[in-house]
């Protein structure tokens, strides 16, 4: 059985190292050489387990049932109405309280050709789990090639109609955590379109929206900073971006989704991704209080998550892609960091 605090480490031929723990499947740290070969840490977090487990725990982690708000923790299938616990406003996010992220999964090594180094993580959900029907049983695949690709393919059955929306939650700084903000780092999205949300409801309105002439528009690589400074009413709602982007010609293979680089260190991550969203957060709420990594606070703008999605609230969004899975279907899920320097 895997405890919360086992440390799982992957390793490949050039250095790149990914470490996870039993509890939430928790991406502790990601280890990148940059362009001189000097290895530094790029997912923001602690340097020990006990912090880690002590600790904001969506850091890095798996989120689930459904990643990101529903609202008012409301939906309907086939007509039946289900009233998930509320734990972030009027909203239920990342799955309710106790959400996949607090979750130890079962984690064991597999063998595949295509890795240099892989571990499965399982977990079984229970009918009910945060007031979600169906029983879950979901497998991830945390999976490290030689070209410096960190793989996360995710699959899912359920024993009754339920909705479903995984995600991981690490937060990036391509110059290292704890060395500063992200302002100067270049983004990229492969996204025309975004989903603008409302202080109201605290989330998406259900609209698709241009990104053209709009601080959301990265259809070109600029600075992050540019857009966190915007003078742009959809930054102010949450001092700086927690959007979910449109990636263009969604069709369930994999996308370029984005790329982050940081000119300082040379070192850039590309995002693939099957799904139809990605959302781009730029932690706004982190206010220093806490040290991490470096010892250095946690402070808003010190990295930026890029969770590969379904759009938030879908299944309240007749108009956004499917989040339905029945019993008998498959939920599938690829997700690729791939690093370089
Ligand atoms: C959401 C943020 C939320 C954060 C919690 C992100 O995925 O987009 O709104 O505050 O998770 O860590």
């Amino acid at each position: 059985m895997t405890k919360a605090s086992d440390l799982f480490t992957l390793k490949n031929k050039n250095n790149v190292e990914v470490s996870f723990i039993g509890r939430g499947g928790q991406i502790t740290g990601i280890k990148v050489p940059d362009a001189k070969g000097e290895i530094d840490d790029v997912v923001i977090g602690f340097d020990t387990v006990e912090e880690a487990l002590a600790n904001d725990a969506y850091l890095g982690a798996l989120c689930g049932r459904f990643a990101n708000r529903i609202v008012k923790g409301q939906f309907e299938i086939d007509g039946e109405k289900f009233q998930l616990d509320i734990n972030n406003g009027p909203n239920a996010l990342h799955g309710g309280n106790e959400g996949f992220n607090m979750r130890v999964w079962e984690v064991a090594p597999v063998k595949d050709a295509k890795y240099a180094q892989a571990y499965k993580l399982t977990l079984v959900s229970p009918d009910g789990d945060q007031k979600y029907p169906g029983e879950l049983k979901v497998d991830v695949i945390y999976g490290l090639t030689d070209e410096n690709e960190f793989v996360i393919d995710y699959t899912a059955t359920t024993t009754k109609p339920t909705v479903i929306n995984l995600t991981s939650h690490a937060y990036f700084n391509m110059k290292g955590a704890g060395t500063g903000t992200i302002e100067n780092h270049d983004l990229m999205l492969n996204a025309a379109k975004y989903t603008p949300i409302d202080g109201e409801i605290g989330t998406v309105t259900g609209e698709i929206a241009d990104v053209k002439g709009t601080a959301m528009d990265f259809t070109e690589a600029k600075k992050i900073g540019e857009a966190c400074n915007a003078d742009d009413p959809q930054v102010k709602l949450v001092d700086g971006i927690d959007h979910n982007f449109v990636i263009n010609d969604f069709d369930g293979s994999l996308k370029l989704a984005a790329v982050l680089s940081d000119p300082n260190s040379g070192r850039k991550m590309e995002v693939y991704t099957d799904q139809p969203g990605v959302q781009i957060y730029t932690g706004s709420h982190f206010d220093g209080a806490v040290k991490g990594k470096l010892n250095a606070p946690i402070s808003k703008w010190d990295g930026v998550a890029l969770e590969t999605q379904i759009f938030p609230d879908s299944p309240n969004k007749a108009n956004f892609p499917n989040a339905v899975l029945r019993p008998g279907e498959t939920y599938k899920h690829t997700c690729v960091y791939k690093f370089g320097w």
